[in-house]
C-alpha cells in the first residue's frame, strides 16, 4: 500500500476558508481527479461536508470519511473513527485529501506529498501542514503556470 497526501495551498499557506476552497483553479481540480481516480481517498468529515453534492462521494474512488461521531453516516461514505482504522481498511493506493488535522496526523504514514502551490495569497481559516526536513522535492521546482482563472500555480512533488 502507498499513502500520499495531496493539497493545494496559497502562498501564505491557506488551504480553506469557511468550509470551502478560497479559489477556483480548474486545472487543479482536473489534476486532483486524475491523481486520485481509482484509489482510496481518506478525508475528515469537514472536507466531506465541503464537497459539492454532485461530487459527493468523489466518483470513481473509495471514499473513507473520518469522524469521531459514532452515529455519523452518509450515502457513499465508508466511515472510520481513527486514522489507523482508515488506513488498515484500505489497500492499494491511498490519498489523504484533507483537512488540516488529517494531513498533520497522516504525514508520518505518507511516502509522497503532492502540493499545488498558488503564487497568490488568500484569506482563510485552514492551513497546510509544515513539511519538515525529511521531505525533499522529487524533481526541480517546476515553472509557474497561468491558470484559465488568471491565478498562477505549480505542482510540486515531495518524497520522504
Ligand atoms: N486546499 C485543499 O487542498 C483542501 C483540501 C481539503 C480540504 N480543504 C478545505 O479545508 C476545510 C476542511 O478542512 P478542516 O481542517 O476544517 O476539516 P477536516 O480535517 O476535513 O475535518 C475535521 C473533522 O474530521 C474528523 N476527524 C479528523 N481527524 C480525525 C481522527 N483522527 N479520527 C476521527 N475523526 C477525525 C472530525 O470529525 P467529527 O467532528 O465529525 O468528529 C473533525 O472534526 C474546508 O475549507 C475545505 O475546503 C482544502
Amino acid at each position: 500500500m502507498s499513502v500520499g497526501l495531496v493539497w493545494a495551498q496559497a502562498a501564505n499557506g491557506v488551504i480553506g476558508r469557511q468550509g470551502t476552497l478560497p479559489w477556483h483553479l480548474p486545472e487543479d481540480l482536473k489534476h486532483f481527479r486524475n491523481l486520485t481516480s481509482g484509489t482510496t481517498v481518506v478525508m475528515g468529515r469537514g472536507t466531506w461536508d465541503s464537497l459539492p453534492e454532485k461530487v459527493r462521494p468523489l466518483p470513481g474512488r473509495r471514499n473513507i470519511v473520518l469522524t469521531k461521531n459514532a452515529r455519523w453516516a452518509a450515502p457513499g461514505a465508508n466511515v472510520a473513527h481513527s486514522l489507523a482504522e482508515a488506513l488498515s481498511s484500505a489497500d492499494g493506493d491511498v490519498w489523504v485529501i484533507g483537512g488540516a488535522s488529517v494531513y498533520a496526523a497522516a504525514l508520518e504514514f505518507a511516502d509522497h506529498v503532492v502540493v499545488t502551490e498558488l503564487q497568490e495569497s488568500f484569506d482563510g481559516d485552514v492551513h497546510a501542514p509544515e513539511l519538515d526536513d525529511h521531505w525533499r522535492q522529487a524533481e526541480l521546482t517546476p515553472e509557474w503556470q497561468l491558470s484559465s482563472s488568471g491565478l498562477h500555480y505549480r505542482i510540486v512533488n515531495y518524497v520522504s
